[in-house]
């Protein structure tokens, strides 16, 4: 039986980093609302970045340009794990950030590096009061480095492939080869490039069901509490 009450007021900030296809949105919503704690999905923030960059018509590989687009557009993210919101300039664009143009997009515009300074001097804000869980790829060994617990959340290349699949429909093979692809160019972009911080904790979700994981991560942080 899994307990639902929620860990006594947890005041610290939770870095989940790890690949796309790893469970990982799911948990960290389901997680936050666990600990009575607010959500940051990050990547969130680097996709209405890069709708802003694309309804601008910018180059993709003009960082500059990007930069400049990025600077000047209003990314408003809500962290109310129960009401997931996302605007640029005022207007939602939550249904837009998960285009197949815009995931297309997205490696190329977080590898700009002024680009992330932006967004992570935005995260650091957010995140600065704690009572927070944050995904994305560089929040333990980057954003938040100082985070309890951070855990780095795997899982093998065919389970990530069909959960995505799962998610966004479509062909096993197809997803598979896109997220092979983004991995390749998070993982070797020189600016914060996809990589498990030192002292993270690795959990591997190929053979784990999400009730379970959320377990294991409650744990961890009612012990970092
Ligand atoms: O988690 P996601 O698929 O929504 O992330 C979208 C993209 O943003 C992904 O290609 C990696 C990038 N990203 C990043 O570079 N740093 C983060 N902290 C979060 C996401």
């Amino acid at each position: 039986m899994s307990d639902s009450r929620p860990v006594e007021a947890f005041t610290g900030v939770v870095a989940l980093d790890g690949p796309s296809g790893t469970g990982k949105s799911t948990v960290a919503r389901r997680l936050a609302e666990r600990l009575g704690a607010r959500y940051l999905d990050t990547g969130a923030m680097y996709r209405a970045a890069t709708v802003a960059a694309l309804r601008k018509g910018v180059d993709l590989a003009d960082g500059v340009a990007v930069t400049s687009v990025v600077e000047t557009s209003r990314i408003e993210i809500s962290t109310d794990p129960e009401h997931v919101s996302i605007t640029l300039d005022g207007e939602p664009v939550d249904a837009e950030i998960r285009s197949a143009e815009t995931t297309a997009a997205v490696s190329a515009v977080s590898a700009v590096p002024a680009v992330r300074a932006l967004l992570v001097d935005a995260q650091r804000e957010l995140i600065a009061d704690g009572g927070i869980v944050v995904e994305g790829r560089d929040i333990g060994s980057v954003v938040w480095p100082t985070a309890r617990p951070k855990v780095y959340l795997t899982a093998s290349p065919e389970a990530r492939a069909r959960r995505r699949a799962g998610e966004l429909g479509g062909d096993v093979a197809a997803v598979a080869a896109d997220i092979a692809r983004r991995d390749g160019l998070d993982s070797s972009r020189a600016a914060s490039p996809l990589t498990r911080a030192s002292d993270a904790t690795e959990l591997d979700t190929t053979d784990l069901g999400i009730d379970e994981v959320v377990e294991r991560l409650v744990a961890l942080a009612a012990a970092a509490n």
